[in-house]
């Protein structure tokens, strides 16, 4: 694997040794003082956000130290992007800079496969790119990191019926989930009102639903997702009010799921509009495993890019 850009890149052997890897550098690193692993010593790792982060961006900067790597954070904000320089031209300028990996966050959709094709065609040896979220696309290390979190909390994703609720239109977590825990075996229920599905959903290994409360006594498990208004250019049907009645995660709703059903958001959370604050501390919500074990993933992802070769569960 070169890059990682969508959940196309993997094999279900690929992800399973990706996810094995990751528990595998938990447990390496579990009790340590001092977490710290020779793995990428001397490589180069630069995080380029062009979006707002806080999970992504941190747990890609703690993977990569806890590896030794060099973590270069370049942000969009503070770059020369603010005077005017393209994409392209920051890209090949990173690449000139000696990056081993690029780390893209963009709000363009497609933005990390555009960058991965501009570094190929000027030099073979060029870095390796991961999708961190590229506009309503693909997230394809959140999708990984909540995968692991299922199969740890539920002892397995194959045949386990998993409900992602709410803006599918603009998530980016829902379309690399559906289609990696597909892969991986479960069964994909999105439910959404009409108004946030996307074109082309059809066509999406998953089956889609409008009545959260229909679908959640026979859920394994709930990924609530957040409402992007930042992407909705002001308008948003149903209003704010329906759509927390109709498609919000609350108490009496959570009392609905089965003993057993886990429940995980991506975050940034928007307590009391898809998720009440009592089921968000619950102990049924797996939100905190959900970014502890992505430090781990990215461990995981960064050493197959950089240190290791395809062969499924590569002993560390
Ligand atoms: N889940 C996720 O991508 O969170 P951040 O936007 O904080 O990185």
């Amino acid at each position: 694997m070169k890059h990682l850009l969508s959940i196309a890149d993997l094999t279900p052997d690929l992800a399973r040794g990706i996810l094995d890897d990751a528990e595998q550098f938990e447990q390496t690193l579990l009790g340590r003082e001092v977490r710290k692993l020779p793995t990428l010593r001397g490589r180069t790792v630069m995080t380029v956000f062009f979006e707002n982060s806080t999970r992504t961006r941190v747990s890609f900067e703690i993977a990569g130290k806890w590896m030794s790597a060099d973590v270069i954070n370049v942000s969009a904000s503070s770059s020369s992007v603010k005077k005017g320089e393209s994409l392209r031209d920051t890209a090949m300028t990173l690449h000139a800079a000696g990056a081993d990996a690029l780390v893209v966050r963009h709000p363009a959709s497609g933005a990390a496969h555009q960058i991965a094709r501009w570094i190929a065609a000027e030099d073979g040896s060029s870095p390796s790119v991961i999708n961190a979220g590229d506009g309503t696309h693909e997230h394809p290390t959140q999708a990984l990191l909540d995968a692991l979190t299922l199969r740890q909390r539920l002892g397995g994703i194959e045949g386990r019926r998993v409900v992602i609720v709410g803006d599918i239109l603009h998530s980016r977590v829902a379309r690399s989930n559906a289609l990696l825990l597909s892969m991986l075996g479960a069964e994909v229920v999105l439910v959404a009102p009409r108004t946030l599905l996307p074109v082309g959903v059809d066509e999406w290994p998953v089956t889609v639903s409008h009545s959260l409360d229909a679908e959640l006594p026979g859920a394994d498990a709930v990924v609530m997702l957040r409402v992007q208004a930042e992407r909705m250019n002001g308008g948003f049907f149903p209003s704010a009010r329906e759509y927390s009645i109709r498609y919000g995660l609350n108490e009496r709703r959570l009392a609905a799921l089965p003993d057993h059903a886990v429940v995980l958001h991506p975050g940034p959370m928007l307590r009391g509009m898809e998720i009440a604050s009592a089921v968000a501390d619950s102990p049924r919500a797996a939100v905190l495993d959900q970014v502890t074990n992505g430090v781990h993933v990215r461990m995981a992802v960064l050493f197959r890019l950089l240190a290791a070769s395809d062969e499924p569960g590569v002993a560390l």
